[in-house]
Formats: C-alpha cells, structure tokens, sequence
C-alpha cells in the first residue's frame, strides 16, 4: 500500500484551532514545527482578535498575523481565519454600549466577554461589516488562508433591547401585515390581549408558560433568524471579495435553538465542534447523532471545528482517557467529516477559559495527547485515500423540524417543566438509539427537501406541528411506497403552534387510520404490555398515553394493563406499496428494538454489522470506492463477526473475515476485498 504521507498532499484537512496571539512571538516557530510533526496542513486563527486587528476604530493592524501565517506557511500549513464578531472590542462597547443583548429582566449582558451583541443592533451590524470586509480585503490573494469560518458558535440568548424588540414587530408586520391577523393567527384572544396597533407588540418573556405559545414560537423564530441574517451579511462580504474561499461556521451538535437547516443554507459546508466528554459517562448514540445531524445539514462531507483534545472546563472533568482522541477522530472521519481541527492547540495561562485543555498543556510540553494525536495523524493519512471523496450514505431517515422542537420546549405544564416530562431531543434520540445500536446508517431529513423519497423508511418523532406543505410531502412519501413511522402528538398543532380543531393524528388521520380517542399523563406507575407483531414482546409506556380509534389500519401493539388496557397502542397501515405506522405512547427500548427488527427482516433499513456491543460501525462510498469503520468504544477487547464477508485491513494490510478482534478504544477500517 502506498503510504501518501503526512499533511500537504491530502485534501483531508488536519490540524488544531491556534492563538499565536496568546504566546510570544519567539514560540510561533516552535509550535509550527511541532504541528509540523503531527502531520497539520490546516490551523483556525483569529477568532476572536478584533480588538488585535483593529486596536482602535478604524486602525488596522494585520501584520501580526501576516507574520503568524508566514510562519506556519514555511511548514505547509494553511490557515481558516475566523470573523472576529463573537468578541467585540473594548473600544467598541465604549463607543456604542447599545450593542450589547438585554435580556428578560431589561439587564445589559457584561462587557469584557463574548458573545454578548444583539444581532440586529445597527451598530454592530456597521462594525461587523466593516472589520470582515478590511479582513477580506487583506487576506483574499493571501495564498496561505483557504477561507472562512464566520463568528463562533451562533446562539440565540433571546434579546430584549430596543433594537430587538422593534425588529420584532417589523418581521411581525412582514409576514402578518395586520394586528388583526397577528391576533386571530395567535389566539391573542385568550386572556384579551388582542394588539390594536404595532407598537402595543412586546416579545413574551419567561416564564412562558404564562404566554401565548404561538407568539412565543414567532419570537424564537425570530430571533433564530437574526443570527441567520447577521451570518448572512459577513458571508456575503466574503463572497464579494473573494469567491475563491469557502466559508463554513462553527455549529453546535445538538444545539437546537437555531434553525441549523437554514443557517448552513448560506456556507459551502458545516463545521462541527465535538466535545463528547464532559463528565465520566460519554453518551456515544448521543454523540454519534450529533455527527449524523451535522453532516446531515447540507448532505456533504463536514469538518470538525474544534475536536475535545483534553478536559473541558467543568467540575472534576475528566481528562480523555488514553486512545480516546485517536477513537474520537478515526469516528468522526467515519460518520462523514473531512476535516478535522483539534481545540485548542495548547492550553492558554490566563482568561475565562484557563482550564479549558488543548493537546499540549499551558506549559508546551508535548505529552501524551501530543503522541496520540500524532499517532492517528499517521493512521489518517494512510487511509485518506480510501476515503476521499467517498460519502456516508444512508437510506433510513429522521425527519427534523427546528420549528417543532421549539414548540415542544414551549409545551410547558406548570412550574416550569416540558408537559410531556421530556426534553425536546428525546422523542428523536429513542429512535435514534434503536438505528444505533443496531449501526444503521441514519440521516436527519427536512421534511420540505426534495430528497424524501431515497429514504426506505422515515422515521418523524412527534412532529407535532404540520402544515399543508409538510402533510403533502409525508402523503406522497408513503403514496410512493415509503415506510412512515409517527409516534405521539404527530399533527397535534398548526404551524402557528395553535392545536388543531380535527381528531388526531389531525391532518393525517386518514394517512394512519386511526384517531386519537383520548389520552392522559401516564398515571403513576403504570406501564404496559404489547403483543407485538404476533410476537410477544413487553415495553414500557412512558409520561403519555393515547387510546387509539382504529379505522382502517392493522393494530400491531395493545396496552396490556393500566386504565387502557386491551385498547390499541400502535398501528400499520398498508397503502399500495408504503406503510404508515402510528405509536400512541413514547415507548421504551424494547418497542424501538422490535420494530427495527421487523424493518431489517423486511430489508427496508439495512445494518453495516450486527450489533456488538459498543461497537460502531459505519460506511462510506463513492467514487468506486467502499470503506467500513469498525470502532470499540468499550473499554475491552471485542469481536465482531463479519460472517462470510472478506475485508482488507487498511493499516495492517491484513485480510479480514470471519471473527476479528478490535482492542478497547481501538478501531479499523477496512476495504471489500
Ligand atoms: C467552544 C468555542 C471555543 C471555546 C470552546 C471551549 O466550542 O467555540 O471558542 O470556547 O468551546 O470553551
């Protein structure tokens, strides 16, 4: 096999998140030989150094960074450079402490911070456009910078200045055109607070169970938007000057307060940033979801941002432990990214994140992280190019609706806590865990992207809000022959998060052919049994329980004891080719495990290996080429089985079959041979 060695030749990029700011001069040379040694071709800098390249208003100072770039040029490596926005500069908040957010109780978010400016204020938005553009302007023919990662971390921290408030009302006023249809759209009759004009319109505050649900969805889309926008005015300056960069942004996982469908709209790809361990238990299906989401936003290749490369700043956070990095980044590789930057270089002596570590520690001694990410850099570049250019595929799909997770935030019971007991992400995460464990290649699907159809099956977990374009795409999905899995308050609400005045499943009870009859917080300590498929298979109901009118469909799980004992639970309906199954309780595993087995012994989702456990395994294709995953995050030796199938292990060249052993927190990857 021919080795095609370290960094420069690939196009997989590998490398750390680096401040040369935060070190002398006369260490820029170290550190650049040092990543050198690990093999990086690519590093992230000046993501928050507004304050070093623009001192004072309007004074530029870029040579500290041409001269860090230059630096690192001498060994190969290439630069993203990070609008500096998240952090705005002292001089700036002098100038304009209108800039900073104002949150519920009318307090100023701090000063001497980030990610405190309100993303519509007009100031802010003047300097942001001014900083990118003299930064574009600089760097764009500057051979060494190969693009952009725009801010850092986008989130929504809901602003109530005026500058947000009275943007509110103008986005209000464009979509509704009149108070009186903002009313009848938001049942603002309830508790007579109808509007009578525009400028009677605040944005609800916490706690927002005393609010009008509907109006609290508009404001959080909103407010999802601004960051949308603010995005979208640096990379168009980006775009403007130099159309030869690629522009990406940092995303957060599982983040869910901004729409991350729209927000990667506008960038060439998605980046991740990838923090699995924050405490001493790593949720790896948790983990693994967030790479599939990620990479799930524009179906393309992604990089990670910023991979953990030693304890994060919490209490008592552990260190990774030995081989977890490699495992981390061999995965990450595997779930479909193409790039992949380390946070932080080296750990920094002062400011808030003092104890947020990096592959070397605040000393730069290179130590055991330093020789493990020097280990898989090795492992990397020998298998990238069985990998390059080669996609994770998959045809079973989760459908996702940004929208629908913040109206089910907003379902709040009294006292603070979501009506149904559960956090927004838990109805997806049980099926998710069930295609997991099972490693079934996911993707996570919006409902309104032309693709639906490549997709076997589709699971939608509580899609609670629907519309008319939303009903016709899942009709026409199951119309064409596709398997369609619902489960409880599918269709519960409008898309103005109003309920609906029609039996449930609402608009798609004929899809279903059942109606929900009744249904109730599970009494305590209730559960049930399901004869399940005609097999005996036991699970749990868990907070809700619907009793289920049946009309045209075949029951396929009853309750088995509790107040709707005998009464249906879960059902399938036939259409033509397509299969429409509705579940009326948020079931426990055993549910999930058997309907993913009924859907593999009819091969409409297929496995890339028989569950082991702890033992992910993934595949990516294209191009004439195929290259399967094997990881063990268990902390002992496994075997898998890959039955008749024969592989070539890529890094030892061995031949691959039957039973073969993967060491604790080891991987391979192999080739069909
Ligand atoms: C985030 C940010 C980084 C840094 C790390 C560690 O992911 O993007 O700037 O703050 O976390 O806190």
């Amino acid at each position: 096999m021919k080795d095609p060695g370290h960094g420069g030749n690939s196009s997989f990029r590998f490398g750390a998140d680096y401040y040369p700011e935060h070190w002398p001069r006369e260490r820029w040379a170290t550190d650049a030989k040092m990543m050198a040694e690990l093999g990086f071709n690519t590093v992230r800098l000046a993501e928050f150094a507004w304050s070093m390249m623009e001192p004072a208003e309007g004074k530029f100072e870029f040579s500290w960074l041409d001269d860090a770039l230059e630096t690192l040029s001498k060994h190969g490596i290439k630069a993203v450079l990070g609008t500096p926005t998240a952090a705005p500069p002292p001089w700036l908040v002098k100038a304009h402490p209108d800039i900073l957010q104002v949150d519920a109780q009318g307090r100023r978010k701090p000063e001497g911070t980030r990610k405190n400016c309100c993303a519509v204020n007009p100031n802010y938005i003047e300097h942001t456009k001014r900083i990118v553009e003299a930064m574009v302007l600089h760097y764009k023919d500057n051979p060494s910078v190969i693009g952009w990662q725009i801010d850092n971390e986008f989130d929504v921290n809901l602003c109530y200045c005026e500058n947000s408030i009275r943007a509110f009302r103008s986005w209000l006023k464009e979509k509704y055109g009149s108070v009186e249809r903002l009313n009848s759209a938001c049942g603002l009759v309830f508790w007579g607070q109808e509007y009578g004009s525009w400028d009677e319109v605040f944005p609800p505050r916490p706690p927002f169970d005393m609010q009008n649900p509907a109006l609290c969805l508009e404001w959080h889309r909103f407010s999802s938007d601004a960051w949308i926008n603010y995005q979208r005015l640096q990379v168009e300056i980006i775009r403007r000057h130099a159309p030869h960069h690629m522009v990406t942004h940092n995303f957060m996982g599982l983040y869910k307060e901004l729409d991350y469908f729209k927000l990667a709209r506008d960038l060439d790809f998605v980046s991740f940033d990838y923090y699995p361990r924050w405490s001493s238990k790593v949720d790896y299906a948790a983990s693994a979801m967030a790479h599939d989401l990620m990479r799930s936003l524009k179906m393309k290749p992604y990089w990670i941002m910023e991979l953990q490369s030693g304890a994060v700043k919490t209490r008592l956070a552990p260190i990774p432990r030995p081989g977890e990095i490699r495992l981390w980044t061999v995965q990450s590789v595997a779930r479909g990214a193409d790039g992949i930057l380390y946070f932080r270089w080296r750990s920094c002596r002062f400011g808030a994140e003092e104890y947020w570590h990096g592959i070397l520690d605040h000393d730069g001694t290179p130590r055991r992280r330093f020789f493990e990410v020097k280990k898989v850099s090795g492992e990397l570049f020998r298998i990238a190019p069985f990998f390059e250019n080669t996609f994770f595929d998959a045809n079973t799909g989760i459908l996702l609706v940004y929208d629908n997770l913040w109206a089910w935030d907003l379902e709040v019971g009294y006292g603070g806590e979501n009506y149904y007991g559960m956090a927004a992400w838990e109805p997806v995460l049980d099926v998710y865990r069930a295609l997991y464990k099972r490693n079934i290649p996911v993707d996570f699907v919006n409902p309104l992207s032309d693709g639906l159809n490549k997709y076997r099956a589709l699971f939608a977990p509580s899609l609670m809000l629907l519309n008319d374009r939303l009903e016709d795409s899942l009709r026409s999905y199951v119309s064409r022959g596709g398997v369609l899995i619902a489960t409880p308050r599918t269709g519960a609400k409008d898309w103005n998060n109003n309920i609906v005045d029609k039996p449930l499943p609402g608009r798609l009870s004929d899809l279903f052919g059942v109606t929900v009859e009744e249904y109730t917080g599970l009494p305590e300590g209730e559960g049930c049994e399901a004869v399940f498929l005609g097999k005996k298979a036991f699970f749990k109901a868990r907070n809700w329980m619907e009793k289920l009118a049946v009309e045209d469909a075949e029951v396929i799980a009853e309750y088995g004891s509790g107040m709707y004992a005998g009464k249906p639970v879960a059902t399938m309906k036939s259409l033509g080719k397509g299969t429409a199954i509705y579940l009326g309780t948020f079931a426990s595993a055993e549910f999930y495990d058997e309907l993913v087995n009924w859907l593999l012994g009819r091969s409409i989702v297929e496995e890339v290996l028989p569950n082991v456990q702890g033992v992910e395994a993934t595949r990516r294709k294209g191009n004439g080429k195929e290259i399967l995953f094997f990881l063990n995050h268990g902390d002992k030796d496994v075997e898998i089985n890959l039955g008749g199938r024969i592989f070539r292990d890529l890094l030892s060249g061995e031949r691959l079959s039957g039973l073969v052993r993967i060491e604790r927190l080891g991987f391979k990857a192999a080739t069909p041979s």
